[in-house]
């Protein structure tokens, strides 16, 4: 297409458009309560490649877009939080060749997201890492402390990629740090007040004590288990699942998404006056 032509000039046109559709809506759902924080696992996205004849990784390719599209619709109805479920502990145990690939495609966005003009900058997005970055090669290990630093004076909304993480681990990292936390204080000679660790300070040292408890958890491709992700953090959050495998999941879903979320806390709350 020939820069700043008639055919630009149109899609740029279509584009305001789309975004101002979009806009309408959006302030519509905000008439409801409007969720603080959404966490996605992000299933489907092999079967996505497989569906369309790609190669391997395309899926893992498309979803990534996906992601950044759910990131620019959150921002536009304010969601001020949404965590992604990217790379589990258990996920080390696929066939070498599929890490590798999934790990150099996520080297690839991380470095993308890194520069100025990417769609998380633009948008005011800060990027927190929760996991087990010990566990990943030193160039992503890297590559994901430097997307933090880059990111970190972004106000408007936080992602949280969960990469190398279960919730398993989190909460036994937690429960460790609290207790070194809590035997260096019982070192000090004039304390006073000893006693055993409270809930409190093990969710203060949860990778994911940076956000809210998610008020949704999504599960896309048909899928109903929470498979290790967020169990400490999801006690009270509405659980969703939708046959849409992950590079599918659309604007269309997101509104779906919050409706449905509204029609429950509608609910719980008749519910709890009920009591
Ligand atoms: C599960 O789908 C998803 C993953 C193992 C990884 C998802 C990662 C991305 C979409 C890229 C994110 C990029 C960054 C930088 C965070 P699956 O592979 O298990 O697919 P299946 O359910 O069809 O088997």
């Amino acid at each position: 297409m020939q820069k700043g032509g008639v055919g630009e000039k149109m899609l740029k046109f279509l584009f305001r458009v789309v975004r101002f559709l979009r806009k309408c809506i959006f302030s519509v759902l905000s008439v409801g309560p409007v969720p603080a924080h959404i966490a996605f696992i992000m299933d489907g996205n092999r079967r996505y490649a497989r569906q369309h004849n790609l190669k391997e990784g395309a899926g893992h390719d498309a979803g990534f877009l996906a992601l950044m599209s759910i990131v620019i619709y959150a921002c536009e109805l304010g969601i001020k939080y949404v965590t992604v479920y990217a790379f589990s502990i258990d996920n080390f145990r696929r066939r070498p060749e599929e890490v590798e690939c999934i790990m150099n495609l996520m080297l690839e966005k991380i470095e993308l997201m890194c520069r100025k003009d990417s769609i998380v900058n633009r948008h005011g997005v800060r990027i927190h890492f929760s996991g087990n970055l010990e566990l990943l090669r030193e160039p992503m290990r890297d590559a994901a402390k430097k997307l933090m630093a880059v990111t970190a004076n972004n106000s408007n909304a936080l992602l949280t990629l969960c990469v190398a993480y279960t919730s398993t681990n989190e909460i036994i990292q937690a429960i460790q740090k609290s207790c070194e936390e809590k035997w260096v204080e019982n070192q000090e000679p004039r304390r006073v007040g000893r006693g055993p660790i409270n809930l409190l300070e093990i969710e203060k040292q949860m990778d994911m004590a940076i956000a809210p408890d998610p008020d949704i958890v999504v599960r896309t491709s048909g899928e109903n288990r929470l498979s290790n992700f967020l169990l400490w953090q999801s006690a009270r959050s509405y659980l969703f699942s939708t046959l849409a495998l992950w590079p599918d999941i659309s604007f269309w879903h997101l509104v779906w998404i919050v409706l449905n979320f509204q029609r429950n806390q509608s609910r719980v709350e008749k519910k709890n006056k009920q009591v």
